[in-house]
């Protein structure tokens, strides 16, 4: 089933006002969804990933996974933070995040793009894919698509 998405594009001016996007998004999760975040090296992928973090209340933020790959918080629910930056598509693969695909829930993953395909087959409620761009100076694109309904394998959002 494809439901027709929301699309909006937001600029942000500084990192602070990315973390307001990210907090904005995190306000609106009620578990089972996957966010999906994509861009360039200094985007700003994680300063978003943890605006999210902060409205989920989770204080002890530990940064982008790098040795760990998966940083999991016991928030409600719970956050699945993963960095694909690293990882070749097959070692995603090999992340097994099925495992946390289940409504209580939330995954969150930087460099989406390393494994569309695989990330576009987890069941989730929701999927919010945040695309991110440098635009001069400090200011960034943002542009968030949503589906508002729930997905069947394969489709992307
Ligand atoms: N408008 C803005 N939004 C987000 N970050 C900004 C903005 N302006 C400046 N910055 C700076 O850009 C950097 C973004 O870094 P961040 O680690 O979030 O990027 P990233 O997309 O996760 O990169 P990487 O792929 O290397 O992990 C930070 O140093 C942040 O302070
Ligand atoms: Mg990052």
């Amino acid at each position: 089933m494809q439901v027709a998405g929301i699309r909006r594009t937001i600029q942000t001016l500084s990192a602070e006002e990315t973390l307001e996007v990210g907090r904005g998004i995190g306000n609106r999760l009620s578990g089972g969804e996957i966010i999906l975040l994509t861009g360039d090296l200094g985007a700003g992928k994680s300063v978003l990933a943890h605006g999210i973090a902060l409205a989920m209340g989770i204080a002890r933020w530990r940064g982008s996974p790098t040795f760990a790959l998966v940083h999991e918080y016991d928030s409600l629910p719970a956050l699945i933070h993963v960095d694909l930056y690293r990882l070749r598509q097959d070692e995603a693969e090999a992340l097994g995040l099925e495992e946390y695909a289940v409504p209580s829930m939330v995954i969150l993953v930087e460099w989406a793009d390393r494994a569309s395909e695989y990330l576009s087959e987890l069941p989730r409620t929701q999927c919010i894919h945040v695309e991110l761009a440098h635009g001069p100076g400090d200011t960034r694109m943002l542009t968030v698509t949503t589906d508002t309904a729930m997905q069947e394998e394969g489709e992307t959002c």
